[in-house]
């Protein structure tokens, strides 16, 4: 290892390297607590001023890590948040924790990774190691941010070489927000370098503050391995949305399959059908590996296909809360919507990608008047594709009888489904939450009906 690294390995072995955290969103600040946590000190840089002023003051922005991190972090002699990008070069350590969103055309858009790059670039010097942890296709950490980083030293006069003067690595971020009793440090770390010395590097750093470490052979398998976790996880939603359709036409419920079928001690995993993918994830990801895929002549037909069958689930839900109004001798057209949560997973409070409002959407299309509780999401925040201008609403008695249908889409923690079962008429239920409600029918009076 060159005199750099090794001056840097030596820092991170006391702990006096300094660690900035770029992107403090829902991968990097819970990152900000576990490096913190591990003794190191820890610069908060984001664009976005207006989080690092709440951070400042003590105020979270994410509900679901609570208020005690931000008041932590706002009382750390360990901890600064700025947003001004000359902070970068106090760094020993860069990580980029940066959105990596599709455009219009699904293909990836890496304006934030380069972004984020080119503001370290701008302060770059020897002895710092840079570390993406966005999810991205194989070959964006050596393609993509190592020559940014090289160019951005050049135009300043400077010639810095990754792997000598600087390292390069990339290690993926497996956060799963809400996810109760399982923090940053607990979830195990995959680390690879674009060059030996950085993965050894990266590896030295990240087993302070991580309980487990994988160390791979280069930063693209690093990159292979988390699309091929997100990859899997698309397609055998898609596979258990597909069944439920076939299941429906025979009169078999598919969540009580899945109970049985999970009751083999090996080779099953239980997924869960829904009313459609949501997240910054699972419905974007699997895009970036078909966009390379393309790139090296080869067709992804299993990633495209569980696209296809997944979007066509907030269809599915429409569908069948205008098949059950009809029953119930009403229309979509004019009937009253309630719908229960509109994350996009329960206990977070992200509406990003979420089916929601798709549903909303078409629900609106067909005449229907839609209204929303959700006891985390207040309203809709600008989208992409939706201008959805609607406000929570009381989960109350006159809310529920009101309703012509209530269609459960989230199923949020602390929702009383035996009180929709009392005080509604026609429930249409995307995730098996009414289960028990059912169970207890002297209780129930709604009609359940699920989608
Ligand atoms: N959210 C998850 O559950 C999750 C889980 C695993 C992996 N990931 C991946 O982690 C990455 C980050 O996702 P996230 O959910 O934390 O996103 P986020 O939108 O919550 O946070 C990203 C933050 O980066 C900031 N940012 C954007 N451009 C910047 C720049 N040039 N410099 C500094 N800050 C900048 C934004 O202001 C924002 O605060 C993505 O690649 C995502 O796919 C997310």
């Amino acid at each position: 290892m060159s005199g750099a690294g090794e001056a840097l390995l030596g820092k991170i072995r006391d702990k006096s390297a300094r660690v900035a955290v770029v992107g403090l969103g829902y991968v990097g600040l819970p990152l900000v607590r576990a490096v913190l946590d591990a003794g190191f000190s820890v610069i908060g840089f984001d664009v976005d001023d207006a989080k690092v002023q709440m951070l400042g003051r003590g105020e979270s922005y994410l509900k679901h890590l609570g208020d005690e991190l931000a008041q932590n972090l706002a009382s750390s002699d360990r901890f600064e948040a700025s947003s001004d990008e000359q902070i970068l070069g106090s760094a020993d350590i860069v990580i980029l924790c940066v959105p990596t969103p599709i455009d219009e055309r699904r293909e990836p858009d890496l304006s934030f990774v380069s972004g984020s790059a080119q503001s370290v670039g701008r302060g770059l010097r020897a002895g710092q190691l840079v570390i993406l942890e966005s999810t991205t296709y194989p070959g964006t950490t050596r393609d993509v941010v190592v020559p940014i980083l090289e160019t951005s030293a050049v135009d300043r006069g400077v010639s810095l070489r990754s792997g000598e003067d600087f390292f390069v690595a990339y290690s993926p971020e497996r956060e799963d927000p809400g996810r109760a009793g399982m923090v940053t440090s607990m979830i195990p770390k995959i680390v690879g370098g674009v060059d030996e010395a950085s993965g050894t590097l990266a590896t030295e750093f990240y087993t302070r503050c991580i309980e487990h470490i994988y160390p791979v052979g280069s930063s693209e398998i690093g990159e292979a391995a988390k699309l091929l976790e997100n990859v899997y996880r698309a397609v055998n939603i898609a596979l258990v949305n597909e069944l439920k359709l076939v299941f429906d036409r025979m009169d078999i419920d598919i969540w009580e399959v899945i109970e049985a079928a999970k009751t083999k001690p090996f080779g099953f995993e239980a997924f869960y059908p829904g009313p459609g993918l949501g997240g910054h994830c699972i419905p974007i990801d699997p895009f970036y590996l078909a966009w390379k895929a393309k790139q090296v002549g080869h067709e992804t037909r299993f990633v495209e296909l569980a696209g296809e069958i997944n979007r066509k689930m907030p269809e599915h839900v429409v569908s069948r809360v205008g098949e059950s109004l009809c029953e119930d001798g009403k229309s979509l057209d004019g009937s009253t919507v309630l719908i229960v949560g509109v994350a996009y997973k329960p206990n977070v409070d992200d509406i990003r990608e979420a089916p929601s409002a798709e549903i909303i959407k078409l629900l609106t299309e067909r005449g229907a008047v839609v209204k929303f509780h959700d006891p985390l999401i207040s309203s809709f925040p600008s989208m992409r594709r939706y201008n959805i201008r609607l406000r929570s609403v009381p989960l109350d008695e006159s809310e529920l009888s009101g309703a012509d249908c209530v269609l459960i889409i989230t199923d949020h923690d602390g929702i009383d489904w035996d009180y929709i079962g009392r005080h509604s008429s026609l429930v249409v239920d995307t995730r098996n939450a009414m289960v028990n409600a059912k169970r207890n029918a002297g209780d129930c009076v709604a009609r359940v009906v699920k989608a």
